[in-house]
């Protein structure tokens, strides 16, 4: 670790956890997560006004236990990176606020980073500086896409994305279908383990000779085990649970790894890297990495840990940003729900700023 390397604080409030990350170069120093997943496991998905109050009061505490256990003064900080987008929209705007506040009041500059870019930035946290170009196969409760990085702090290009479900979404319907709570994936995969993968041939989305290559549909296999489940049901029979979670997890990340190494082969690249909660699947890791051995691809899958929501990633992405001497962000940064994937990050605009504040205040009282 180099003594001129950057030392960036990342926040991440784009769903229901709020993190906070310090990393010093590729060094990750403190990760700090409070979750807000408890208090939206009762309504079977995550509450957006609940998210968004979750944060506001998990803020402040959690940048200064991520300071504490990192051991750094925020003097010392060489920037302030935090997820602009996309997400929650209210959630974001927690993140942001105190992102700006934070940069302001200790005149460091302001990162405003993309989530899906920051998922991919994680693995230099665990396997060191991202080789370019990686495949990146992100999948989470909020997405599910394909994309090829040339540069994680300039160009990131989608290669194809869910129509539908995000593959996590899927997991977490058939967790509820089949009464397993919320969320679904780490249960079903638990389950899956003791279940057999072929004992019903479940269908694989999109994956026709004439279908999209790199695009993903998981509604239509959500429907097919619903089905599949009531008719047991209305038959009198009991569900074997174990063999259901086991055949549907079997179609979600048979075609996820098909289409990811496919993807590779295609545009020759030899780094694929899978990112997002569902990255922690233990099926989905171990065909990824029998596929990939099979295809002469290295596979990069950061820990569990690093691939769910947190703050780490954000301050990756903002270090290679404050290391590639990328432009920060101004003040006037906004939270934007629908952030592009092909924008990493969200510079400012070199303007004048007094203009900019008689425009702001227009607005204001206008
Ligand atoms: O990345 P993440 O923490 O939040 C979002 O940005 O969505 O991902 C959460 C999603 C949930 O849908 C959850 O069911 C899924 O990741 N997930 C898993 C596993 N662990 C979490 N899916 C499959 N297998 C797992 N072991
Ligand atoms: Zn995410």
């Amino acid at each position: 670790m180099a003594a001129d390397e950057p030392l960036v604080l990342g926040i991440e409030t784009s769903c229901d956890e709020t993190g906070v990350g310090i990393v010093h170069g590729t060094t990750l120093l403190a990760d700090a997560v409070a979750s807000s997943v408890d208090t939206h496991a009762r309504f079977g998905g995550v509450v957006p006004e609940i998210a968004s109050r979750a944060h506001l009061e998990a803020m402040v505490p959690t940048i200064e236990r991520a300071l504490k256990t990192a051991g750094v003064s925020p003097k010392d900080l060489d920037g302030i990176a935090v997820t602009a987008g996309p997400g929650l929209a209210g959630a974001l705007l927690v993140g942001v606020s105190a992102a700006k506040a934070y940069a302001y009041a200790l005149g460091k500059p302001l990162y405003g980073v993309n989530h899906l870019a920051s998922h991919i930035c994680v693995d230099q946290l665990e396997h060191g500086k991202l080789p370019e170009p990686t495949m990146a196969l992100l999948v989470s409760g909020g997405h599910s896409s394909l994309l090829l990085s040339t540069d994680i702090t300039s160009d990131v290009r989608p290669m194809g994305a869910t129509i539908d479900d995000a593959a996590g979404e899927a997991f977490d319907k058939i967790a509820r279908v089949l009464d397993l709570g919320f969320p679904g994936g780490p249960v079903i995969d638990r389950l899956a383990k003791e279940g057999d993968p072929a004992a019903i041939a479940f269908p694989r989305g999109l994956s026709g000779a004439k279908d999209p290559a790199y695009d993903f549909s998981f509604s239509g296999l959500k429907t097919a085990v619903a089905r599949w489940i009531e008719a047991k049901r209305a038959a009198g029979e009991e569900v074997p649970v174990r063999d259901v979670a086991a055949s549907f997890q079997e179609a979600v990340v048979d075609v996820l790894t098909r289409k990811a190494v496919r993807a590779c082969k295609d545009e020759g690249v030899d780094h694929l890297m899978i990112g997002g909660g569902v990255a922690a699947n233990s099926r989905l890791r171990a065909l990824a990495e029998e596929r990939c051995e099979r295809a002469g691809i290295r596979l990069r899958v950061p820990r569990p840990g690093l691939c769910t929501d947190n703050g780490a990633m954000v301050a990756a992405l903002g270090s290679e940003m404050v290391a590639r001497g990328r432009a920060a962000s101004d003040l006037e940064l906004s939270a934007d729900s629908s952030l592009p994937v092909t924008d990493p990050h969200v510079p400012g605009h070199s303007h004048d700023h007094d203009h900019v504040h008689e425009i702001s205040k227009e607005n204001l009282y206008s």
